[in-house]
């Protein structure tokens, strides 16, 4: 274990002033990056700092303008609004049409650009195209174990398993519920996190990337990971998915169990940050690794722990809520772009696919910007300047 938490206390908090100032600076890029991603979009991680552009065709297009809708909230200039509604036109496009969403990622593409544009300015486009992604997530719930089936066509054994990372799909679950009334939605959603819970998360409080289930019996087999170092550590991004999605959760469904997978995933995550705060891109590596760091993990884990503090006891939230602001501290010190001419992303620093001995992973955006990192590290920001709604 690198950290206690005693030893984590002893790390500089960001100040408000700091906060402001990394914000200013993050709304800065946004603005200047209007011009490149108004009709088209941000690939999912830069290329030598710089991101190319791509259709909306990724997992990833959210990321963009959920940024673009933080920094609307924070300026009210119109410049942003007109490119998110630009976006709700393509992903309403993008829905209809069917347009690469044979996957569960609906969460991350659509809360943050169409169920945030929705609360933010009231366009039924938006809400439109959010449902009908949730009607697209909820089709892809298996009666057979009782989750969505995160990738791959519906029923191939070869892919009958869930992920970590689609608890962050779940809050387009809870909120179709709420705006249609249908509770079927945040059934499936409650029903998942059950059953990813009982299969993710290990006796010492890591947890695994991805789980089968048997076709036949619905019973969880094999944990394996994607993206992981193995299929026994503990993926830092993953970790960090489980920190904010037992949050997000938590706020919806209010159910006790969810407050104490959280504590354990969190404190896993705080226990084995490096001597610097930013994590590696898998908990295998500690300080002196020579393996890159995965900030996009660390901005996460921040956003996840500042929500769940607005449900816990004083002094729990209080502790919490001190550790994501030294978190913050160590992103914005040692990751946050500085030089608009030589990058166009917010967070350096991240990973998204890392090659090992003992995972399927070709290297991709490592040691890079890539597009959630820069989204997570806004929200981190915009929660401890304002009371913000999310859009999750
Ligand atoms: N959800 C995919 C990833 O975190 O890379």
């Amino acid at each position: 274990m690198a950290q206690t938490f005693e030893s984590i206390m002893k790390y500089p908090t960001a100040t408000d002033t700091e906060i402001k100032s990394a914000m200013d600076k993050a709304v800065e890029i946004v603005r200047k990056n209007l011009v490149d991603f108004t009709d088209m979009f941000p690939a999912h991680a830069t290329k030598n700092n710089i991101y190319p552009k791509t259709e909306n065709t990724d997992w990833t297009e959210g990321f963009w303008t959920g940024q673009v809708w933080i920094a609307y909230e924070m300026t009210h200039d119109e410049a942003f609004k007109k490119t998110g509604e630009a976006h709700i036109q393509s992903f309403l496009h993008r829905i209809k049409n069917k347009i690469c969403v044979n996957h569960h990622d609906m969460g991350f593409l659509f809360s943050l650009s169409c169920v945030a544009g929705y609360k933010l300015t009231g366009n039924e486009d938006a809400k439109e195209a959010a449902i009908l992604a949730a009607d697209n997530l909820a089709s892809r719930y298996r009666e057979v174990g009782h989750f969505l089936q995160a990738w791959g066509n519906i029923d191939d054994p070869a892919e009958y398993r869930l992920i970590i990372d689609c608890l962050l799909n779940l809050p387009i679950l809870y909120w179709t519920s709420e705006v249609t009334g249908d509770k079927s939605y945040a059934h499936k959603a409650e029903n998942h996190i059950e059953t990813a819970m009982k299969c993710v998360l290990r006796p010492d409080n890591s947890t695994y990337h991805t789980h089968y289930i048997d076709l036949k019996t619905g019973e969880p087999t094999t944990g394996v990971t994607r993206q992981g170092n193995r299929n026994d550590s503990a993926w830092a991004r993953g970790q960090a998915w489980g920190i904010y999605g037992t949050a997000l959760s938590y706020k919806y469904l209010k159910k006790a169990e969810y407050i104490g997978q959280f504590r354990k995933v969190t404190d896993y995550f705080i226990e084995h940050l490096p001597d610097d705060l930013v994590p590696y891109w898998d908990f295998d590596f500690d300080t002196g690794s020579s393996e890159p760091r995965d900030s996009s993990a660390a901005a996460i884990a921040i956003c996840g722990m500042l929500e769940m503090s607005k449900y816990l006891e004083k002094e729990e939230a209080e502790k919490y809520t001190e550790i994501a602001k030294k978190m913050l501290k160590a992103l914005i010190k040692h990751c946050a772009n500085k030089d608009y001419n030589t990058c166009n992303g917010l967070l350096k620093h991240g990973v998204y696919c890392r090659k090992s001995k003992f995972n399927p992973c070709r290297d991709r955006g490592v040691d890079e910007c890539n597009t959630w990192g820069d989204y997570f590290y806004m929200e981190a920001l915009i929660r401890l300047l304002k009371d913000w709604e999310i859009y999750w």
